[in-house]
């Protein structure tokens, strides 16, 4: 193993076909490298193959080609040593419904090794650091899902990886669980893991990563903090108008494109998306310009992931 490794986590030229009745390519040239302690969250829509290329990453799933490096040791090589140094949240529950919370955080240690001291001291530890100990005699399924959740985090940490991938680690959660959710991730930081999630939420995202990479159908359309990714891409203001009658629609678009203000239109299922730079009077304008139509409704969104990922793909990311 190469010693002082800078990047902890190195995707290259990834790709995964699923050979069957359909092939499907789940994943299309993935290049991805994540820095120790960084929380880096891959944002996609359903089927982007953000669960494939976690599943390559944490040596569930083989590659069709490419590699992944886990602390520099290559996963498809190496599945043993590199198991060592990766924790997983796997996108449905895989607590073992037969062990009690305690007796699920205990044999994870026991299986990577730890002794019966050792692993009952790691599991101890665990159920204080996740506010787990009265319910250390719970089975999985008398938990809610928040704190389903929490057992799995603490339970993938359990045997101190340098990495932990999360999938869709909201996925089903209340508002206030997801919140406490986010938290106890900000904390694995503090202990220096370097955390890889998963998510379709725009605002999850935007919250807890330091970069994001947008994904769509196996490829990755961009890369950076959240703060780059809007001023690059997402710098406009986006102007939802719904119209009564869609005849029409076509010349209005053409009309406004050519409009100070108006950066580019798009006709889409209900009426019109306008990107502006915002400024003075372009609402006015618009407002007016529709009216013909008949302007049902009119929806402003402020530069954000979602408006970065309309425009990069043209759909929305819960289409
Ligand atoms: N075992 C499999 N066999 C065949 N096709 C698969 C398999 N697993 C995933 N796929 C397909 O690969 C593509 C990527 O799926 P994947 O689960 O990686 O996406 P995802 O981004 O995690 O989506 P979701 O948001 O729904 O979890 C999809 O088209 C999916 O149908
Ligand atoms: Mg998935």
């Amino acid at each position: 193993m190469r010693t002082g490794v800078r990047v902890i986590v190195e995707i290259e030229a990834l790709t995964k076909i699923y050979e069957g009745k359909q092939r499907v390519t789940a994943v299309d040239g993935i290049d991805l490298e994540v820095q120790p302690g960084e929380i880096f969250g891959l944002l996609g829509p359903n089927g982007a193959g953000k669960t494939t290329t976690i599943s390559i990453a944490t040596t569930r799933t083989l590659p069709t080609s490419g590699r992944v490096r886990i602390a520099g040791v290559d996963v498809v090589a190496h599945p043993a040593e590199a198991r060592r140094f990766i924790g997983v949240v796997p996108q449905y529950n895989t607590l073992d419904r037969s062990l009690t919370i305690y007796e699920n955080l205990y044999y994870h240690c026991r299986y990577f090794g730890f002794s019966h001291g050792q692993a009952r001291q790691r599991s101890e530890e665990l159920l204080g650091q996740f506010l787990l100990l009265e319910r250390r005699k719970a089975y999985p399924a008398q938990l809610s899902g928040g704190l389903a959740q929490r057992v799995q985090i603490a339970r993938a940490i359990a045997h101190r990886p340098k990495v932990l991938f999360l999938d869709e680690p909201s996925a089903g959660l209340d508002p206030q669980s997801r919140l406490a959710m986010w938290k106890a991730v900000e904390e694995l930081r503090k202990e220096g893991i370097t955390v890889v999630l998963t998510t379709h939420y725009m605002e999850e995202a935007d919250a807890l990563s330091d970069r994001v990479a947008i994904v769509d159908h196996g490829r990755m359309l961009a890369i950076g903090s959240p703060q780059k990714l809007k001023e690059t891409f997402g710098a406009q203001t986006m102007i939802h108008l719904a119209l009564r009658q869609m005849e029409g629609a076509e010349a209005l678009a053409t009309g406004l494109r050519g409009q100070a203000g108006v950066q580019s239109v798009e006709v889409v299922g209900d009426g019109l998306r306008v990107f502006t730079m915002g400024g003075e009077g372009v609402l006015a304008e618009l407002v007016h310009a529709a009216s013909p139509l008949g302007l049902r409704d009119i929806a402003i969104a402020e530069p954000s992931l979602e408006t970065v990922f309309i425009q990069l793909t043209g759909r929305d990311l819960r289409e």
